[in-house]
């Protein structure tokens, strides 16, 4: 089918984008437009020529499938079509309803006139994928919108509805009906009156204090998007196009552009926009796998997880019954959850009666027979397999056939727990993260017999509760919590060797990790990694202890919620304070163990806790816990607080070189006193270290 297709409509004209779903700007696309625009020209008749493209999308910018290749920059490419269409001697008129974005915006802009549904989606989105509008959006966008307008949506990237701009000259009509006949209505009016062509490269911005404006945004985009380069060159480019003639802003756009698309952050951006795509892929499971429908959900325990969990489906207008076994469990959980909507609405992100429509879509029970009816039931009681053998029997004798039995269990065996039902085909892991109904990952975990419509199922929901799905196999710990043992263990060796936990947050977050380990530890209470230590070492006895943190909990330093863990902290305040109680406690450890502390590095401290974190992620990649490299980013983009200029510890790794990384594993290993077990590289790394490859 024609990408473009070309019809006659009297003397005008028109050209209708047609590239399901959003009129991604490819290459068959951007040569059906030039056809039709030169067709045009070459016929007699034709007077006037009208860009339109499907209620969804005049065009949603550049096509995803030729992301990365050749094909996306190949001639013709968008430059060329934007210059073509501008130079035309016969009128073009965009008709634009839905999505108007990037390049589709662009390729607007580049029209004599512009006319557009009130609800039309604007934006130059580019920035959040660590580039600028390459096409000539940061030169012609502030030339109809000024350039505050202009600046505000190229350094945020977010969408404005066209109704927001109506009253700029990038609109020359707004539209409520019939938006073909509207746009062949204005071509009429155009050719009627004569009118003269409006290219945009030829206005000028004209803007006294232009200048002091631009310094000004040049200073608060810099102190705000430090880890990123785009939001500035953003600036630069608009600057531009105030102080330069056209051809001149072009080429600095192009160079900046240019420049953007080689640097590491808006590699890591691209590597996660990707990746959040490939992630919602099972690589068996087809993507026209029937689904079951999901219209009630029940969740079992209304405590720190089951709350969250709870407001993601309310959020999401579906029903949720909780179930609880006492009273006051229920109505404290139940007074939680309002208070959290209170508190959005308190912030002006929610309305009152948001608020109450939401509450209403929640009702709440002691018994399992009221639950039956539901088609997906999440349990979030205590991680204990007693608990949830009882639980798990109870649900296999109460739910309706087809319902999809999940838990939101961190660390126990998904594959028992569907054996505690006859019905294993139902059963899935649907791992949240604290707080639930915050964090963007669902770690949906795979057993052995889970249905293959089951995960389809559970991976369209995750899209519908706007998390991102990410299939982890049965191990202990799944990909995430699995790889941060690793990561912590490296923690707390370099804190036995001489590092302060104080140091060793500060790396890690000058890094760009959202928090440190041990503030991370002081924030989600350190008494329960106590409880699972006491029954590894109960059943284990040969294990290497983690004396410090150890005797942190015996004296009741929990974290936050005692006011004193590896830090300590004020009342009612969240700053973590260097404890000297804490100092001495690390000093008599190493004293203990005959350690004389050394000077660490920042480096070192990075370097060792990112490796740990990577060599393990290679193994679950041999083992086939995770399907793709990718998924394992994601879960640590969006669950873990890892840094978005990163792109997630695989990609850092081929960012750093394997080669390198490897290497320097090995000099690890020979570190005096070190772990040589430990820092033995995963021989898949090895192998695409001597070979060249990469996860990708
Ligand atoms: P919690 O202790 O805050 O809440 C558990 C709730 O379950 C309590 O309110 C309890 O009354 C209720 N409960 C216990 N047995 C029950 C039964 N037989 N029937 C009905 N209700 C019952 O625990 P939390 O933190 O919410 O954890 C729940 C599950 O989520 C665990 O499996 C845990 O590993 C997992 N998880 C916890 C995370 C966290 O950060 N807290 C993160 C991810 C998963």
């Amino acid at each position: 089918m024609d990408t473009a297709q070309y019809e006659i409509k009297g003397d005008v004209a028109v050209i209708n984008l047609n590239n399901p779903p959003i009129n991604g700007l490819g290459l068959s696309l951007r040569r059906g437009i030039i056809a039709g625009v030169e067709r045009a020209q070459e016929d007699a008749a034709v007077r006037a020529i009208v860009l339109i493209g499907t209620d969804r999308a005049f065009s949603g910018g550049a096509d995803i499938k030729e992301f990365g290749t050749p094909k996306s920059s190949q001639e013709p490419n968008l430059l060329t079509v934007i210059r073509i269409v501008e130079s035309s001697s016969k009128p073009v008129i965009a008709a634009i309803s839905g999505a108007c974005m990037g390049g589709g915006l662009e390729l607007a802009l580049g029209c004599h006139f512009r006319i557009a549904r009130p609800d039309a989606q604007i934006a130059l989105p580019e920035v959040k994928l660590g580039i600028l509008p390459g096409a000539g959006g940061t030169q012609r966008l502030p030339r109809v919108v000024g350039l505050d307008t202009a600046l505000n949506m190229i350094v945020s990237g977010n969408p404005v509805a066209a109704a927001k701009l109506k009253d700029t000259a990038l609109f020359d009509d707004m539209v409520e009906g019939n938006l073909a006949e509207a746009a062949l209505a204005f071509a009429r009016k155009v050719i009627d009156e004569n009118r003269p062509l409006k290219r945009v490269r030829d206005m000028r911005i004209n803007e006294p204090g232009g200048e002091a404006y631009l310094a000004f945004a040049r200073n608060t985009v810099a102190a705000t998007t430090k880890h990123f380069p785009a939001p500035l060159k953003c600036v630069e480019a608009v600057t531009a196009a105030f102080a330069k003639p056209f051809d001149e802003g072009m080429k600095i756009e192009r160079e900046a552009f240019v420049w953007l698309m080689n640097t590491p952050e808006s590699r890591a951006l691209r590597h996660a926009f990707i990746g959040e795509r490939a992630a919602a892929k099972i690589p068996d499971v087809p993507s026209d796998t029937p689904t079951r429908k999901i219209e009630r959900v029940a969740v079992i325990g209304a405590g720190t997880m089951g709350g969250g969990i709870a407001m993601n489906f309310l959020n999401a207008g579906i029903p949720v019954v909780l179930l609880e076994m006492k009273q006051e469990a229920l109505d404290r959980g139940i007074a939680t959850i309002r208070k959290n909507y209170e508190n959005s609405v308190k912030k002006g992100k929610l309305s009152s009666e948001k608020l109450e429509q939401r509450m209403a879509l929640l009702t709440s029970t002691l018994s399992y027979d009221e639950i039956g009816s539901a088609d997906l039931v999440i349990e979030a009681v205590f991680e204990d397999m007693g608990v949830k053998e009882q639980v798990f029997t109870r649900l296999d004798q109460v739910m309706k056939p087809g319902a999809i039995l999940a838990s939101n269990t961190s660390t126990l065996d998904m594959n028992r727990i569907a054996g505690f039902t006859k019905r294993p085909q139902d059963v899935v892991g649907l791992h949240f993260f604290s707080p639930a109904n915050v964090m963007r990952l669902l770690e949906i975990v795979r057993a052995e017999q889970t249905g293959k419509d089951v995960l389809a199922t559970v991976m369209q929901l995750a899209k519908t509760i706007k998390k991102v799905g990410v299939v982890s196999g049965v191990c202990d710990g799944f990909i995430g919590n699995r790889m941060l043992k690793f990561y912590r263990n490296q923690a707390n060796a370099l804190l036995d060797e001489g590092a302060s936990p104080q140091q060793i947050d500060r790396a890690l977050e000058k890094w760009g990790m959202a928090m440190g380990p041990f503030r991370m530890g002081d924030l989600a209470g350190l008494d329960i990694g106590w409880a699972v230590r006491k029954r590894q070492y109960a059943e284990n006895p040969g294990m290497k202890r983690s004396v410090i943190a150890d005797r942190l909990c015996e004296l009741g330093r929990f974290g936050q919620k005692t006011g004193k863990g590896w830090y300590r902290y004020e009342a009612g305040k969240r700053d973590a304070l260097p404890d000297a109680e804490v100092d001495e406690i690390i000093k008599a450890a190493r004293a203990e163990a005959g350690v004389t502390p050394r000077k660490i590095s920042d480096e070192e401290i990075v370097e060792r806790c990112m490796f740990a974190l990577v060599n393990e992620g290679a193994r679950i990649l041999e083992e086939g816990i995770a399907a793709r490299a990718s998924d394992i980013d994601m879960v640590y983009l969006t669950g873990y607080g890892f840094p978005a200029h990163r792109g997630g510890p695989m990609l850092y790794a081929e960012t750093v070189g394997l080669p390198n990384v490897v290497e320097k594993m090995r000099r690890f290993a020979a570190m005096p006193g070190a772990d040589k077990a430990f820092w033995t590289p995963a021989s898949s790394l090895v192998c695409m270290a001597n070979s060249g490859e990469s996860f990708s």
